[in-house]
């Protein structure tokens, strides 16, 4: 995996996966740009640019900032099911698309975007009516109508907010092709970061349920490895791809759905 040389924007980048995806790619000699609402603790960024993704203005003023010559993209930023359905919504997947799309004048040729999905996201085929018209929206203000008629409360919207995302990141498999942009997804399952007791608190007994089958839950550096794969040449050729790394529980679950297990 090589990204020495490269300039890589990392949203998320001042905690858990994305402080670990971020440190990674510094050690590998590329300029990392931290793209967050906090500050860094530490790590030698290029740049940090402060930032909301859940407020449009902010989105645009960040990707003005950022400016060109950029070689990847990796969403990591994201809020668990715990800070309600109208904020989930808008960061995980209503800012992250803004900014992906303000970036574009920004990448150079060749460019990769990692989104962090997630396992929770599993469930998109289930889903298509409800994600077709969060796909449509375009209002950050229309997200509880939406979900008021999608019934989707808090606990459901952190599924939500990833099932579409993933569909979006398949849905732009060749949106790109001629510049050579790839993008692509990471689903994680649980992982040891600020925000896991938050899913813990969500999911109650399913989530106890997992952590039991699971040997352990993930850490950041089990994620950032698989990211930087995404963002690097050698995954030229897998594009719109939501790749698992959860310890095996996306296959224990699709088993388990179909019967097969
Ligand atoms: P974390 O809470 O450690 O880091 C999230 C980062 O996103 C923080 O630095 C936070 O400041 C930033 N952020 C949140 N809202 C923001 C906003 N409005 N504007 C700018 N920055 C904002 O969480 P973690 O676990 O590292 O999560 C990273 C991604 O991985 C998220 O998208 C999450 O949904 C996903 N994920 C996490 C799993 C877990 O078990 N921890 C499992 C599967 C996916």
């Amino acid at each position: 995996m090589n990204v020495n040389g490269k300039t890589i924007v990392v949203t998320g980048a001042a905690s858990g996966i994305g402080a670990e995806t971020a440190r990674m790619f510094m050690a590998g000699g590329a300029a990392v740009i931290a793209v967050d609402r906090n500050k860094p603790a530490a790590g030698t960024f290029a740049r940090f640019v402060e930032a909301d993704l859940s407020d449009p203005a902010s989105i645009r003023d960040a990707a003005r900032t950022v400016d060109k010559g950029i070689d990847g993209l990796c969403n990591i930023a994201g809020l668990p099911p715990t800070r309600g359905r109208v904020p989930v919504i808008r960061v995980n997947f209503l800012g992250l698309r803004d900014f992906t799309e303000a970036m574009l004048p920004n990448f150079n040729d060749g460019a990769a975007i990692v989104n962090l999905a997630s396992l929770a996201g599993i469930g998109w085929p289930d889903a298509g009516a409800a994600i077709k018209a969060l796909i449509a929206l375009r209002d950050f203000d229309g997200v509880a109508t939406l979900c008021d008629a999608h019934q989707v409360d808090d606990a459901r919207s952190y599924f939500f907010s990833k099932e579409a995302l993933i569909v979006w990141t398949m849905q732009n498999r060749w949106s790109w092709r001629e510049r050579g942009i790839r993008m692509n997804a990471v689903s994680p399952g649980p992982v040891q970061t600020p925000i896991l007791q938050d899913f813990l608190q969500t999911l109650g007994k399913r989530a106890e349920e997992d952590m039991r089958v699971m040997d352990r839950p993930g850490k950041p550096e089990d994620v950032a490895p698989v990211v930087a794969f995404l963002c690097s040449g050698d995954s030229a050729w897998i594009r719109g791809s939501n790749i698992p790394c959860d310890g095996g529980m996306s296959s224990h679950v699709m088993l388990n759905m179909s019967g097969l297990a």
